[in-house]
């Protein structure tokens, strides 16, 4: 069977070696890549077959049982990690100006999580909007948030918080001027917003429910999982919000099944959604 791939024409991987690919991965990091979608995951295999230049996916198989680091350039393929601050400007105005006015005026505490957060640019960026409007809930602590992924590597830069400039195109230029300072070619974010935000490894393929909290993005993740997997993730996240909390999905995304009788749908352009 052959299947197309922005124009050209690939080989499909066959079952035993898309399986022995699969077992490789689950023992060098854990990750599985049962839930996600057939499709993705193959168009990423083949992107490293391309660039190691094996002849075949069966030969990159072999490649891959004999080099750690090909199993880690693999792993990074798969787990994208395209992400910026205020990616999706509109949906930060919308959180700013309606959102979180509404949920620091009726709740106490604002717990928010940002699910498959890569580098941190979207967590810091809700983040610098609470420093920058409502400055008194994040002094008076009623804030917190937290950032999951499952690449502990990309964790890591997170927490580290240095960033290219092409990040930073869409933060507006106050915030840039005051939160980050220029450092070799990149840019550093300060300790106060880096200080706000917790990371944490998390894999959507395991995890079996979440802490409580009122808001949760999940941008840009659900795309790469089978239909059942993100019903099951979805579901996850209603039962983690308290009853009024929010939940932000990526543009290309949407609520499906059984999921779609817990949350209401606030904005659908935005993709904003409040749990029943
Ligand atoms: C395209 S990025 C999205 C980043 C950010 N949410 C945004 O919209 O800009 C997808 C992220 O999901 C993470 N991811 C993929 N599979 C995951 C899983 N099973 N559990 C947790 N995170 C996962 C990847 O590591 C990556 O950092």
């Amino acid at each position: 069977m052959l299947s197309g791939i922005t124009g050209s024409v690939e080989p499909d991987i066959a079952p035993d070696t898309f399986e022995v690919i699969g077992r490789i991965l689950k023992a060098r990091s854990g990750f599985t890549l049962d839930g996600y979608k057939d499709k993705c995951v193959k168009r990423r295999i083949h992107i490293r077959v391309r660039a190691t230049h094996s002849p075949s996916p069966e030969a990159y198989g072999e490649l891959l049982t004999q080099s750690t680091a090909e199993q880690d350039h693999l792993l990074r393929v798969l787990t994208i990690h395209v992400s910026h601050f205020f990616r999706n400007p509109t949906v930060f105005a919308k959180l700013g100006e309606e959102i979180l006015p509404q949920l620091l005026d009726e709740r106490e505490r604002l717990r928010a999580l940002s699910v498959g957060c890569a580098g941190g640019e979207e967590p810091y960026t809700l983040a610098l909007l609470m420093k920058d409007r409502f400055a008194n809930a994040v002094a008076a602590g009623r804030v917190s948030i937290v950032g999951v992924d499952v690449d502990n590597a990309i964790l890591e830069q997170a927490r580290e918080g240095l960033y290219h400039p092409d990040r930073l195109a869409e933060v507006p230029p106050g915030i840039r001027e005051r939160c980050f300072a220029p450092e070799g070619g990149r840019y550093r974010l300060c300790d106060e917003i880096r200080g706000q935000v917790l990371f944490e490894h998390a894999d959507l393929n395991h995890r079996q429910g979440w802490d409580p909290c009122e808001l949760i993005l999940c941008r840009n993740v659900l795309i790469y999982f089978e239909r059942e997997r993100q019903e099951t993730i979805l579901n996850g996240f209603a039962d983690a919000l308290s009853p009024g909390g929010y939940l932000v999905l990526g543009k290309a995304e949407t609520l499906f099944g059984t999921a779609r009788k817990r949350f209401r749908t606030i904005c659908p352009v935005e993709r904003i959604y409040r749990a029943l």
